[in-house]
């Protein structure tokens, strides 16, 4: 037995999960989430940002098989082969490409695969009368609000196809829900996943060199990268760098599994953060503090796009869903690390 598998049914009922985009980041860690609640999880995956080994990790750390299908969401035909094979109770939908910068220079990559994969799956599980759905959407649907963002306010445009396909596909969720009556979705709205799991077998690994804030520290850390560009340090915050609520993965999947108990009829908007702003500058510390490294870093201009301070209203969560995230920032920075110093499968 792995000395990570916590897997216990905690009295809640077994359902069989399928997750999409579960070879991924956050698809790996909700698959533990899942098992470790008495849950038993199928994932489908077209490996195009992940690797196999990951499934094979999940299984060392669960101890649980994981029947894994590699298989594009787009491809009715194959989606509809994994719920004729496999009973299938719910479905957890993680697939999608997510690099903003990307999805400026490819549109129509981005809106052929999100939406594409979106509307084949729902309509697979309105065909196989599977009506409990769980989709990641992202809190830069907001676009440019005051802070707190919270659930019922009126969304800006984003600044950029990949946003665009998760307010589209919240869109689409909705308006099936109220057509099909029996139809339960809950459009989870994540504001920054960061860290990895507590045994540092799996976690984020960028392609490339990476966009994302914690990525970069624990490369820089390591030594990969010289020193971190801080994007901006005039803006209306707490020391002028960009503000942001960090959420430890693992709070997130845990999330899921929390969406996924008190799935209602209808769809329903909630935002998974922690509710705390976090600053560029006090991450950087942070990081250090928990790994007694030192981090170089520069400061440059403000990175198009960006906005000064996003942070949850995590109220909704809390009440309906019986979450809160549990997991501060030092453990946040303590997990990546670990993560980043196991890690050998980092050079894709
Ligand atoms: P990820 O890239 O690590 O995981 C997504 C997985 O989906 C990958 O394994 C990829 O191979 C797979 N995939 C992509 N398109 C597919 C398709 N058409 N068919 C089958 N598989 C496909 O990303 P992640 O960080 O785990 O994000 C998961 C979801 O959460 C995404 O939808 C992302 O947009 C959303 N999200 C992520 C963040 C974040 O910062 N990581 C924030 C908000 C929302
Ligand atoms: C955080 C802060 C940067 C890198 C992105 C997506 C969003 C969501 C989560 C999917 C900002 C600063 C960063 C660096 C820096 N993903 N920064 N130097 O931009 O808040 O959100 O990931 O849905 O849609 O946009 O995250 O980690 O890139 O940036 O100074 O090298 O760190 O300016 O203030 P972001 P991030």
């Amino acid at each position: 037995m792995c000395p990570y598998s916590k897997t216990s049914n905690r009295g809640g009922t077994t359902t069989n999960i399928l997750v999409t985009g579960g070879a991924g980041y956050i698809g790996t860690h909700t698959c533990i989430a899942l098992i470790e609640a008495g849950h038993t999880v199928v994932v489908a995956d077209n490996l195009s940002n992940s690797k196999r080994e990951s499934i094979e990790t999940i299984k060392r750390i669960t101890n649980q098989e994981i029947p894994f299908y590699e298989v594009d969401i787009s491809d009715r035909q194959a989606v509809e082969r994994i719920f004729e094979t496999n009973h299938i109770d719910g479905v957890i939908h993680f697939a999608g490409l997510k690099a903003v910068g990307e999805s400026v220079e490819k549109p129509a990559t981005y809106y052929e695969n999100n939406l594409i994969s979106t509307l084949v799956l729902v309509n697979s599980c309105l065909k196989y009368g599977i009506n409990r759905f769980v989709f990641s959407s992202s809190a830069t649907v907001y676009g440019e609000n005051e802070v707190p963002f919270v659930e019922t306010m009126e969304r800006y445009p984003t600044t950029n196809p990949y946003g665009e396909t998760k307010a589209m596909c919240e869109r689409i969720l909705t308006d099936i829900a109220k057509a099909n009556p029996l139809f339960s979705v809950s459009l989870l709205r994540y504001f920054n996943p960061v860290g990895a799991h507590e045994s540092g077998l799996i976690g984020e690994v960028p392609t490339g060199i990476p966009n994302n804030l914690m990525p970069y520290l624990t490369q820089v850390a390591k030594g990969k990268i010289d020193d971190l560009s801080i994007f901006g340090n005039d803006y209306p915050t707490i020391d002028g760098t960009g503000v942001r609520d960090y959420i430890h993965v693992m709070d997130l999947a845990e999330g899921h599994v929390a969406a996924l108990t008190y799935l209602k009829k209808g769809a329903h908007i909630y935002n998974l953060g922690t509710g705390q702003g976090t600053s560029v500058l006090q991450l950087v510390k942070a990081f250090e503090q928990a790994n007694g490294v030192t981090i170089s870093y520069k400061m440059v201009p403000r990175r198009s796009g960006d906005i000064a301070c996003c942070y949850a209203d995590v109220d909704k969560a809390r009440r309906e869903l019986q979450w809160i995230a549990k997991r501060d920032v030092i453990t946040m920075c303590k997990d990546a690390w670990r993560f980043e110093q196991n890690n050998l499968h980092q050079e894709v």
